[in-house]
């Protein structure tokens, strides 16, 4: 019979908070999202390769900008194999306007490993997705529960706000890694498009950096930074 190890040597899996404040959050984030979730293009597709075109654009550039170029990109290259095609310049063309041209180098290369050593198919895990020029941890999650509904968590600066707000953060949980932590802890299981997608748009619409809209939160009832004033 296996023996339980001392504490000390036990693997600490620190709980964020209590599960059903957990659900409470999830719940509450996604029945305001299906009321008040943004109505964007990129939300219309599981086509895995413009979800990643919208994504990248998105690193870097806001949602109503990102829209313009979304539709103009998928345009002039339609498909992964249409982007692989082109040459350097017509893609950097395409994407003038637009700014940190690593981006699109990135995007065009990628684009090239997929037809050439995936035979033109995405892989679908977030681990396999990071391994792709210009695919970080939050990109990878992205994809990887848009198109393809894995359960993968996501954690851009918006998501990471809310986060840190809604579970009263202190400064020392405030790293990427601990933050990760709690986005899978919180990450439903089944659910990780549509959370994914509502705590975004929270994050972009109501929880905003400097003055967080909490009169108008659903998250009001259930978060610990409310009463402080935050
Ligand atoms: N920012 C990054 N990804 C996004 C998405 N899918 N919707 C809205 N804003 C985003």
């Amino acid at each position: 019979m296996k023996k339980t190890p001392p504490a000390a040597t036990r693997p600490v899996r620190a709980q964020v908070a209590h599960p059903a404040t957990i659900r409470a959050f999830q719940r509450r984030l996604i029945a305001w999202y299906q009321r008040h979730g943004r109505d964007l293009p990129w939300r219309h597709t599981r086509d895995p390769y413009s979800i990643l075109v919208s994504e990248i654009m998105l690193q870097q550039t806001q949602v109503q900008r990102a829209m313009l170029y979304y539709e103009k990109f998928l345009q002039r290259y339609p498909t992964v194999e249409d982007l692989a095609r082109a040459d350097e310049p017509a893609v950097r063309e395409t994407w003038e306007g637009l700014g940190y041209y690593a981006r699109a180098r990135n995007l065009h290369r990628t684009s090239r490993k997929i037809v050439d050593e995936y035979d033109g198919r995405f892989p679908k895990e977030p681990e396999q997705l990071a391994t792709l020029p210009g695919i970080g941890p939050y990109t990878a999650g992205a994809v990887a529960s848009f198109a393809f509904r894995r359960d993968a968590a996501i954690l851009d600066t918006n998501a990471a706000r809310v986060l840190t707000r809604f579970f009263a953060l202190s400064p020392e949980q405030q790293t990427l890694r601990f933050l990760w932590s709690v986005a899978h802890q919180v990450t439903p299981v089944g659910k990780a498009y549509i959370f994914n997608q509502a705590i975004m748009d929270i994050g972009a619409t109501i929880c905003v950096a400097r003055t967080p809209r909490c009169a108008v939160c659903p998250l009001r009832p259930v978060c610990r930074s409310v009463e402080k004033g935050g």
